[in-house]
């Protein structure tokens, strides 16, 4: 039977599926494994499921001759290095769609928690400092009536623009592509600007695209500098899109008002200047993380290997020159 390695622990019963195809080698203790460790447990291997934290490259491709595929649950897969994945013929997959709406609604719960300073305020109350009400107190940004600026207009991002048809908002966004007429209806009459009008105009500004060389930094300085004093930024994307150092810096010169963060710079490690900001909502990167979702990720990655096996092209199969059944 080929083998199989789960790189990280995920549900045991959804797994029951790959028994009938692979001899599976488990990590349900979770450990993080390094790139050497990451080698060894995949010699002899036929395919691995893995998420964002295994890095796919070229020196660890070269020691893989009977890997056929690599098969991520998640929808970012900038950990793999697709050209190396091409060259060695190993397939790679990630998991599309199947996150879009829950990933949308924690955009909009960091943006809502950002805006009203909810977790500031909680903070504030646990510490036992509420000893009055006052009326500037907590004050914030109202989501009802703003303009969501979104950067990255895929399926999460069009996801996250429909939900603003209940708040009254005006969405406009920026794309390396501008969408058809008809999916800027469906997605709350968004209307294209450029990046820097996204910038200037957007009260909240949500982060959706892929990460990238091309994107690295898409925020920094100098985008920072556009924004609005009374603008949020909401970053559910990927660490590396804006620049954190940068970011800290807007937030303690109050240049923005606030952020809501997901993801970070070298997650999980990140800027230790964060935790001294009281503008900020900080998340590990969870924002796809309701059981029903990650559920079906993992199934979307056990489909993938299953098909993969088959000898069937992958239903998410991002190397199509890597096909060789
Ligand atoms: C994704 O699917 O890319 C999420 O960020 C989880 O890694």
């Amino acid at each position: 039977m080929p083998k199989l390695l789960v790189a990280r622990a995920m549900f045991p019963d959804e797994l029951v599926r790959l028994n009938k195809y692979f001899e599976l080698e488990l990590n349900q203790q979770d450990s993080i494994f390094s790139p050497e460790e990451l080698a060894d447990r995949l010699q002899g291997k036929f395919g691995m499921i893995c998420t964002s934290s295994a890095k796919i490259n070229q020196e660890l491709l070269a020691k893989l001759p009977e890997l056929k595929i690599i098969s991520t649950i998640a929808v970012g897969y900038d950990n793999f290095d697709l050209q190396a994945c091409s060259q060695y013929r190993v397939m790679a997959t990630n998991a599309p769609d199947v996150l879009n709406e829950t990933t949308a609604d924690f955009a909009w719960a960091l943006m809502m928690a950002t805006a009203r300073r909810v977790t500031e305020a909680e903070h504030f109350l646990r510490a036992g400092e509420w000893k009055k009400w006052g009326v500037d107190f907590f004050v914030g940004a109202d989501i009802f009536g703003s303009r969501l600026g979104i950067l990255g207009m895929g399926r999460i991002g069009q996801a996250i623009a429909r939900r603003a048809a209940g708040f009254g908002m005006e969405v406009i966004y920026h794309n390396r592509s501008r969408l058809s007429a008809e999916q800027e209806l469906v997605a709350h009459h968004a209307r294209y600007v450029d990046k820097e009008t996204l910038m200037r105009e957007s009260d909240h500004l949500i982060l959706a695209l892929p990460y990238s060389s091309e994107t690295h930094h898409s925020i920094a300085a100098n985008e920072l500098a556009q924004m609005k004093p009374s603008a949020t930024l909401i970053n559910i994307a990927r660490g590396g899109i804006v620049d954190d150092v940068a970011l800290i810096a807007a937030l303690q010169n109050r240049q923005i008002a606030g952020a809501g963060l997901d993801v970070f710079e070298n997650e999980p490690r990140f800027h230790p200047d964060f935790l001294g900001l009281k503008n900020v909502v900080l998340t590990p990167h969870i924002a796809s993380a309701s059981e029903r979702t990650r559920r079906a990720m993992v199934n979307r990655a056990i489909t993938n290997v299953i098909a993969a096996v088959r000898g069937e092209v992958p239903p998410d199969l991002l190397n199509r020159d890597a096909h060789t059944f």
